[in-house]
């Protein structure tokens, strides 16, 4: 740089109107030579001529002090502008592996084939429930919607009869199951929403054992919990309206501690269990929690067994009152 143009930026310099920006390294460190040597020749001028005025200010010293700070920092801030650009990367790295998460379960949500299997909770026997069995109904019900809003073949749901304490509680309790999407709350009966020959009542004391599910079919389920003190109710409802009954084949798949009258909701999972892995003993025991007993008839597989009396007197109300029906999730 010539000294001409150096002694018309040197003033700017001084005076701190220099931008760091505009001035290559070069020229800054060629500028502050030329400050030092100013200063030098000032202060000598200064202390020669005692009483003068100090030319360069405490201010302009400061601005040169936090100049060369600037200039010894720059290293620093690369550093740093480096750290902030890795860490830019990684948030958008992280940010791409969460949509690509979020779109593999927009996938699962795409691969779901609603069944054509209509799955019916028969609630004409609320007048025979004691208030606190009505709330356990209630949750057992809710675990049924929220499983189904899950499952890979939703069934098509229907609550039959809907109405009396059972529809009260759900008000009181639960304002939202009017907004339940994919779920028909019907007042009428059941024998008035299917074609009788449609109809499957499943209960555990049909001698009948279930071997497969048909998707064209109206099951139901009692909307019961009743610890059993209503026993054979609903086989003796299949008879009087002259339709069918089948009791799950948990006999031919499962050694249980105790009796095989399951809680609605777990009846209602296993439905849907088997319609997604089309094998009973896998839907049994994804569904029943083992602590409850349920152990798998070791090498054996009996089919279409008949229903003995001896099973007939075993209850279980641990597994119709089942804490986990506690744990509902609504969607
Ligand atoms: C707690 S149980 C009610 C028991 C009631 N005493 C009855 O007679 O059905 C609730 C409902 O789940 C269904 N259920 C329970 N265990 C079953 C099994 N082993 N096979 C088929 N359905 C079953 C029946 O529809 C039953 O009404």
């Amino acid at each position: 740089m010539s000294v001409r143009s150096l002694a018309g930026l040197l003033p700017l310099y001084t005076e701190g109107l220099l931008s760091p920006s505009a001035t290559t390294p070069a020229m800054t460190s060629q500028i502050q030579d030329s400050v030092v040597l100013k200063e030098d020749t000032v202060c000598t001028a200064a202390l020669q001529e005692e009483g003068a005025p100090q030319p360069v200010s405490k201010r302009q010293l400061k601005k040169l002090q936090r100049q060369k700070q600037w200039e010894e920092q720059r290293e620093l801030r690369k550093i740093k502008r480096k750290e902030k650009r890795q860490k830019r990367k990684l948030e958008r790295q992280s940010q791409t592996e969460a949509n690509v998460c979020s779109d593999s379960r927009k996938r699962i949500r795409r691969d779901v084939v609603p069944s054509t299997l209509r799955l019916f909770i028969d609630c004409s026997f609320d007048n025979l429930m004691a208030s606190k069995d009505v709330k356990k109904l209630h949750k057992q019900i809710q675990r049924c919607y929220s499983e189904n809003r899950r499952a890979m073949h939703p069934v098509q749901f229907h609550l039959t009869s809907h109405g009396g304490q059972l529809k009260q509680n759900m008000e009181e309790h639960d304002k939202g199951w009017i907004n339940w999407k994919d779920i028909h709350f019907q007042s009428e009966h059941y024998m008035k929403v299917a074609k009788p020959e449609d109809l499957i009542y499943l209960t555990s004391d049909s001698p009948d054992v279930l071997e497969e599910l048909d998707e064209t079919k109206a099951y139901v389920i009692g909307g019961l919990v009743d610890h059993n003190h209503h026993k054979g109710i609903t086989y003796r409802q299949a008879l009087e309206h002259g339709i069918r009954h089948a009791q799950l084949p948990l006999g031919s798949f499962v050694k249980m501690n105790s009796r095989k009258v399951l809680a609605v909701n777990h009846v209602f999972e296993i439905i849907l269990a088997y319609l997604e892995k089309k094998d009973w003993k896998e839907a049994f025991f994804s569904v029943l929690p083992q602590r409850k007993g349920a152990v798998p008839l070791e090498g054996e597989v009996v089919t279409s067994k008949k229903h003995s009396g001896e099973e007939e007197d075993k209850e279980d109300e641990d597994l119709e009152s089942d804490s986990s029906v506690d744990e509902t999730t609504e969607l």
